[in-house]
């Protein structure tokens, strides 16, 4: 009896062990990380540190497999995605520089590194990663260049650089990357002219708060593009060709420039919700082609003429005012007004003449009107901006100069 139990029981432990080895033993061979990246990994960790309150690293054990490390991503002996730092929200992010030994590993699709302290110019060996297709290194403190060599990188999909410490051009090579999709640089230090992107793919460009100048040529951005932001540059000259051919935007920001010329009333059948063009020296007639459907219509401060469409009374939040607009404000946007249609409308700082508005109806308290500064006495009860200013109406003889 002793002696049938023990068998039985052998037998027990040999399936279990069996069942274990056979488990293990795939696993064993396959956990084995290229050489190379291994070191590269090794190195990365000695360029770069926790900043107190992170804990990124604390996985990071060289005794342990390195692709089950937080953040590393392995495809059979090669790292193919380095996400580096804490992603949480709030996570105070990495310090150091990132160390030319990332150019090591050579199935690296992705990197990507949290908002941090991350330091000193982005390593030329950036550009032995041919197969990089997302580079994110938003938020932290990168300065100097980017690297013309980057457009050796043509698996390229997404840059973004983003609130950084960069200067230099852009360099125009980089606009060539075929597969280009998202190319964010805004929150620099960049100078030059924007360059031509030729990638049918492209869709957001993102340069907005640099030191860009110059003209854009018609020719030089693709219709593909769906959100576009050069706001808050230096940027000049006509930009009403280029922008016909943008048709699938649904973003537009070119506020804070120097552009001048038309826009395309083309513009205002795309699928935009959001247009902000305010605060550069277009000029011209604003004459839609139909009631146009776009949330937020923003031209302030420019030198734009002729009479306020009634198209445009379907806008939410419409910003018109400092312009040179003139003749009366079409009954359509008090209707709308008064429905609470609209909610803001700012028409101050024109040459308008008149709105028929009822003196008993009364604004709803969720829409501002204001119509301070024009060539009429405004209705009582507008609500304007400090930056108004308080003169109700604008000098008469201004306004007989304005009509000639
Ligand atoms: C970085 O690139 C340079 C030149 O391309 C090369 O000589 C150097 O060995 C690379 N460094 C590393 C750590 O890969
Ligand atoms: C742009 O240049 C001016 C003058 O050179 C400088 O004061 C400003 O800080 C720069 N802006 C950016 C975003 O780099």
């Amino acid at each position: 009896m002793e002696g049938m139990k023990n068998t039985s029981k052998h037998l027990f432990v040999s399936v279990i062990f069996l069942l274990v080895m056979l488990y293990i033993i795939p696993l064993g061979t396959f956990a084995i990380l290229d050489p190379l990246d291994f070191l590269a990994l090794q190195t990365i960790r000695k360029s770069l540190d926790d900043m107190p309150g992170s804990n990124f690293f604390s996985s990071w054990d060289f005794t342990s497999d390195p692709c089950n490390f937080a953040g590393v991503f392995c495809e059979a002996d090669k790292v193919i995605a380095l996400n580096l730092g804490d992603t949480r929200a709030g996570s105070p992010g990495l310090s150091g520089r990132i160390d030319p030994a990332i150019g090591k590993f050579s199935a690296l699709a992705e990197l990507s590194i949290v908002p941090g302290r991350i330091m000193g110019s982005l390593p030329q060996n950036l550009t032995q990663l041919k197969n990089l297709r997302f580079l994110a290194i938003s938020k932290n403190f990168i300065s100097g260049e980017i690297p013309a060599a980057l457009a050796e990188l043509r698996s390229l999909q997404t840059l973004d650089l983003s609130y950084n410490q960069l200067s230099g051009w852009i360099p125009p090579s980089i606009g060539e990357i075929p597969s280009l999709s998202n190319v964010i640089l805004g929150h620099n230090h960049l100078t030059g002219s924007v360059s031509s992107f030729t990638s049918q793919t492209l869709t957001r460009l993102d340069l907005k708060h640099n030191n860009l100048t110059g003209a854009i040529s018609p020719s030089s951005l693709p219709p593909s593009l769906q959100y576009l932001s050069l706001s808050d540059n230096r940027l000049s000259g006509p930009v009403d060709r280029l922008l016909g051919r943008l048709n699938q935007l649904n973003y537009l920001d070119l506020s804070l420039n120097r552009f001048t010329g038309s826009i395309p009333a083309i513009l205002f059948t795309f699928p935009i919700t959001n247009l902000q063009l305010q605060r550069n020296f277009f000029a011209g007639p604003v004459r839609p082609l139909d009631q146009v459907t776009i949330t937020a219509v923003d031209l302030s401060y420019n030198r734009f003429s002729g009479e306020v469409s009634p198209l445009l009374s379907t806008v939410q939040n419409l910003y018109l005012n400092n312009n040179r607009f003139t003749g009366q404000v079409p009954g359509s946007f008090v209707d709308r007004l008064l429905s609470a249609g609209i909610q803001i409308l700012y028409l101050q700082h024109n040459y308008l003449t008149g709105i028929k508005i009822n003196p008993t109806s009364e604004i709803p308290l969720s829409s501002s009107l204001c119509l301070q500064y024009n060539c009429m006495v405004p209705p009582v009860l507008t609500t304007c901006p400090l930056k108004a200013g308080d003169q109700k109406t604008r000098p008469t003889t201004q306004c007989a100069e304005w009509r000639g």
